[in-house]
């Protein structure tokens, strides 16, 4: 059986500031994985310890939740077959340095701290990174009509 999954993928706000929203938008819809609900935020600093509470005490932790309240962000739940591994290898490694090129912060970025985007990276951080950002009634459920096309 097909593994439709659901995941969790922010534009970080140096992704807004240098005008990277359609770029990483295109990939994703390129690739065929259907986003199901969007918002743009400005983060406050609760829901930013919250999201990334796996890495507090650690010493890149504080510039890192300045870096993610410093602007606005996109926040994006995505679905399709074995969405949650698709979109870690679109996006490519934490450090862009060692991101291939082709993906996203390959193409895009230098620094392990400025690296354009978060992606979840298991069933159980998308399910709670969701959770963090989305209600269920933001969820849209439709289909693309060229999924006939992508799926057999
Ligand atoms: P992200 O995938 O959002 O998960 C945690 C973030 O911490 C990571 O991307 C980077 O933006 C940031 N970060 C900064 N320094 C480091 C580091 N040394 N190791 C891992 N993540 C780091």
């Amino acid at each position: 059986m097909i593994p439709v999954e659901t995941t969790f993928l922010m534009i970080k706000p140096d992704g807004v500031q240098r005008g990277l929203i359609g770029k990483v938008i295109s990939r994703i819809e390129e690739k065929g994985l259907r986003p199901v609900a969007m918002k743009m935020l400005w983060i406050d600093e609760e829901t930013a310890s919250e999201h990334y509470a796996e890495h507090k005490g650690k010493n890149f932790y504080e510039p890192l939740i300045e870096y993610i309240t410093s602007g606005p962000v996109v926040t994006m739940a995505l679905k399709g077959d074995s969405a949650i591994s698709i979109v870690r290898k679109l996006v490519g490694d934490t450090d862009p340095k060692e991101a291939p090129p082709g993906t996203i912060r390959g193409d895009f970025g230098i620094e392990i701290s400025r690296n354009i985007v978060h992606a979840a990276d298991s069933e159980k951080s998308a399910k709670r990174e969701l959770d963090i950002f989305f209600d269920e009634e933001h969820f849209q459920d439709y289909s693309r009509v060229e999924e006939e096309w992508i799926y057999e």
